[in-house]
């Protein structure tokens, strides 16, 4: 009598973020420990590779072990099918108290409804200690889940500082949890080269270390500790394999041709001022660095070339991110070689852009031509927007929406990203007491502060579509957010930052508008991702005031 009753209780909904399209709940539950999976034999090795991952993970929190067999599901057990009607990215889910039957037509697709799944059991199905005592039953509902947008990003500066190995994965991992796919690595900077060239050996023995780093806010401040690190090849094919198995792309940004002085400090001759006694050194404080490459040089072009080449051959996913933003034309004005090239292009200020600006639309040009012949597509900061862009170039804009807005008007491929919303370096109240140093205690007073932090409730809010003209929308590709980390060099700071905004971030993404409930969403962190997020051992900023 009581097992009767337990079966046929209607178990509380599941706390599911980024929440599903569409989700039913029916009456009484399938018990999955011990459960028999069923995987069609037409389902992708790389699923079932994650289905194997799954039951093995179940197998072991449950204490009885679940057996995956490829074959014709029974009307019992949980069985994966593929099911090519189902939309890319999505998945259905049906479960009765006998069976519960997963559809998908493609990896992420059946990657999402494991991530599904987990968040409908207790938090210990993310761990490895036994919990045979927990309740391993899932309600019987009906899910119909698909995102909204096919890019869902996050950005992280390793940069200004240096994230390692593990700690690039375990931001993945939460990735992965939230269903974001796209993860923007930022690898080259003012003030560290990030990323192994084999061709370029100083970019790492150099321009990977700087001799000290500016105090807090304190520009003219060093505290006389020489600070880097790198990733090797090895290593970053380490972290693509891991982001791939979790249905994340990895987009890597050479950021050119300016925030490039740390390429400079090793190879001066790329540089304005000549190969002097050594004229630059990796940056050892913030801001935009006035020294850019010189792209007037054609050994420079060459270089970045071979850089990018190397970069292309590494990494896998469809997009290389060519930077592009905050490049002062100061030298180029007076510089013989980019005048000479200004001059040999016939490049002239024309519809309030100037020729200097015109130089990089050259450089931009060149480098989407360049990787075009290794079949790669390039990304850009909203800056590549002024003057010419070539078509089939994406662009992401940062300085607000309206370089999206009109991207997209125009025809281009955009992601959005506006510093209004989605710049997670920006405090998260407006309490500067209480937060940690931040961009914003940079540039803000208490009294100034106001409208620009960034709060968890402000980026929920957030609809990328406000403003696009309606012909224009199937242009915005999707969201992402950025990390800059001037003021992060801590892995426990870097977390506080990132959560639980990226969750906020995550149903900005995949959910329709009519799907967001700010009221059901902060719910759920404080019921289910919070909890999940200490289990895991990720830190975060609570909920509420400081
Ligand atoms: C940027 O924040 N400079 C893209």
């Amino acid at each position: 009598m009581t097992m009767f009753a337990a079966c046929n209780a209607k178990l509380a909904e599941p706390q599911i973020v980024p929440a599903p399209r569409s989700l039913e709940m029916g009456e009484g539950a399938l018990n999955l420990k011990g459960i028999a999976i069923f995987c069609d034999p037409a389902v992708d090795s790389l699923s079932r590779f994650a289905l194997d991952q799954f039951s093995g993970r179940l197998s072991m929190v449950t204490g009885k072990k679940s057996y995956v067999t490829t074959g014709e599901p029974a009307g019992k057990g949980l069985c994966f099918v593929k099911d090519v009607s189902v939309a890319p990215e999505g998945y259905r889910i049906s479960v009765t108290p006998a069976s519960a039957v997963v559809r998908a037509s493609d990896f992420n697709g059946f990657l999402y409804s494991l991530q599904t799944l987990r968040q409908m059991l207790p938090v210990s199905i993310y761990g490895t200690a036994p919990d045979p005592g927990a309740d391993w039953r899932i309600p019987c509902c009906e899910i119909d889940d698909a995102p909204r947008f096919g890019y869902r990003g996050l950005m992280l500066d390793c940069c200004r500082h240096f994230f390692s190995v593990d700690e690039v994965k375990k931001v993945l991992d939460v990735m992965a949890i939230y269903k974001l796919n796209r993860f923007h690595w930022h690898l080259t900077e003012d003030q560290g080269w990030r990323i192994q060239i084999d061709k370029y050996p100083r970019l790492t023995e150099v321009g990977a270390w700087r001799n000290g780093t500016m105090v807090g806010g304190d520009w003219n401040s060093n505290d006389g500790i020489r600070y880097g690190g790198y990733y090797t090849k090895d290593e970053v094919r380490d972290i693509i394999a891991y982001a791939a198995e979790r249905g994340i792309t990895i987009i890597p940004e050479v950021d050119l041709p300016g925030h490039m002085q740390a390429a400079l400090a090793s190879y001066p001759e790329l540089g304005c001022k000549g190969s002097k006694p050594q004229p630059y050194e990796v940056w050892t404080i913030w801001g935009v660095s006035k020294q850019v490459l010189n792209v007037g040089n054609e050994k420079t072009m060459r270089f970045l070339e071979d850089v990018l080449g190397e970069i292309a051959d590494l990494f896998p996913g469809e997009y290389i991110h060519i930077g592009g933003d905050e490049c002062p034309r100061d030298e180029w004005k007076t510089d013989p070689d980019c005048q000479a090239k200004i001059r040999q292009l016939r490049l002239k200020d024309k519809d309030g852009v100037s020729a200097e600006s015109r130089l990089q639309n050259y450089v931009t040009a060149r480098m989407q031509k360049f990787l075009a012949g290794k079949g790669k597509k390039i990304i850009g900061w909203d800056e590549i927007l002024e003057g010419d862009l070539a078509e089939g170039a994406t662009v992401m804009s940062w300085r607000g929406t309206k370089g999206g807005i009109k991207a997209a008007s125009m025809g281009y491929d955009v992601v959005m990203s506006p510093t209004t919303y989605c710049y997670l370096d920006y405090i998260q109240s407006s309490d500067m007491e209480k937060e940690p140093f931040s961009i914003t205690h940079q540039w803000e007073t208490p009294e100034s502060v106001g409208e620009s932090a960034i709060t968890l409730e402000k980026l929920y809010g957030y609809e990328p579509l406000k403003g696009i003209p309606d012909d224009a929308q199937k242009h915005i590709l999707g969201v992402q957010c950025n990390l800059w980390t001037e003021y992060i060099a801590e892995p426990a700071h870097l977390e506080y930052m990132l959560f639980p905004r990226v969750m906020a971030l995550s149903e900005v993404q995949w959910c329709t508008p009519e799907n967001k409930d700010e009221g059901r969403f902060i719910e759920s962190l404080a019921e289910h991702e919070l909890p999940l997020l200490d289990y895991i051992g990720v830190n975060y900023r609570p909920l509420g005031d400081l």
